[in-house]
């Protein structure tokens, strides 16, 4: 079975540094790595949600072994007050949020998160009103030239929503979708051409920026005084609104501090082992009130 290896996870526990008695919120339960950490570093409890209804076998196992300590919801981050209230609590003493995809995601070929395989064109990480298929079909080239360029950051989006249209009837699959940009896109280094208008797609469907919006102002309202907020994230989309974020709730509100003046990295040895932490960048923000 494919593991998730959890990214920055001594950075994370580092920032996060659970105590006993207290109560964190992981947002991004995933495979339950942070989660577990959390739990096995101190006599503290968890409240986890996940928008994937895959990770419930993970959440089942945790459950077992660490009992109330341990609350699972399958729900989006954006719904964190719900979430925790569900469980009886009004506050949290540390939230984390992990924004990457996990492996078992990615290597969920019918899922369609990968351009290296053959998937569905779906792209859905689970309470999404629709996939990237339907997405494709729905807009109009222009709105669809509009979404590449702002979530991938693609400057060949134009001529990439062109052929996305007129091909429609023959994409079935991921790898379809991939050969039809890579057939318009000249590679250039490394890169997969496909790689900014996967991510695009991906961004919208799951409406990634405005849960990541939503979540931090309700996480900066339900933090304890000495609490923190830990983000990893992936690409400078997500790290820009959490950077912003901070800054701008620090200025306002003098009980803010950010604590990572600059975004913490992985290690070499980290990336070596593990080469999806490579584009990792790691903010905390600390109520000190
Ligand atoms: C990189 S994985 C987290 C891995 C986890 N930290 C671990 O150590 O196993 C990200 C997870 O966040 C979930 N996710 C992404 N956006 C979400 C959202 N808005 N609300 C809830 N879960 C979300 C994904 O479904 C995925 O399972």
């Amino acid at each position: 079975m494919i593991e998730h290896i959890p990214v920055m996870l001594n950075e994370v526990l580092q920032f996060l540094d659970p105590q006993d008695n207290k109560v964190y919120f992981d947002g991004t339960f995933g495979g339950g790595g942070y989660t577990q950490a959390i739990l096995n570093k101190s006599d503290c409890s968890v409240v986890a949600c996940d928008r994937d209804e895959h990770v419930f076998q993970y959440a089942d196992e945790i459950k077992q072994k660490y009992g109330d300590k341990f609350h699972f919801s399958h729900s989006k981050f954006s719904e964190i007050k719900k979430v925790i209230n569900k469980f009886s609590y009004s506050s949290v003493d540390g939230i984390v949020l992990d924004l990457g995809v996990s492996n078992f995601q990615l290597a969920d070929a019918s899922r369609g998160f990968s351009f290296k395989s053959a998937g569905n064109i779906d792209m859905s990480m689970g309470l999404c009103h629709e996939n990237a298929f339907d997405l494709i079909r729905r807009c109009t080239e222009e709105q669809l030239a509009n979404i590449i360029y702002e979530f991938g950051e693609e400057r060949f989006s134009r001529r990439i929503a062109k052929r996305i249209k007129e091909n429609l009837k023959q994409l079935k699959t991921t790898e379809d979708l991939a050969n039809v940009i890579r057939a318009c896109v000249r590679k250039q280094g490394k890169i997969d051409p496909a790689t900014k208008t996967f991510q695009a797609l991906r961004i919208y469907v799951n409406n990634e920026l405005d849960e990541l919006r939503a979540v931090l102002q309700e996480a900066a309202d339900l933090l304890n005084p000495g609490g923190r907020i830990v983000v990893v994230s992936f690409h400078s989309l997500e790290d820009r609104i959490v950077k912003l974020f901070f800054r701008e709730i620090s200025d306002t509100n003098p009980k803010f501090k950010i604590v990572t003046k600059k975004p913490i990295v992985p290690t070499e040895n980290e990336v070596a082992i593990n080469p999806k932490s490579r584009s990792a960048k790691l903010r905390c923000l600390e109520n000190e009130a």
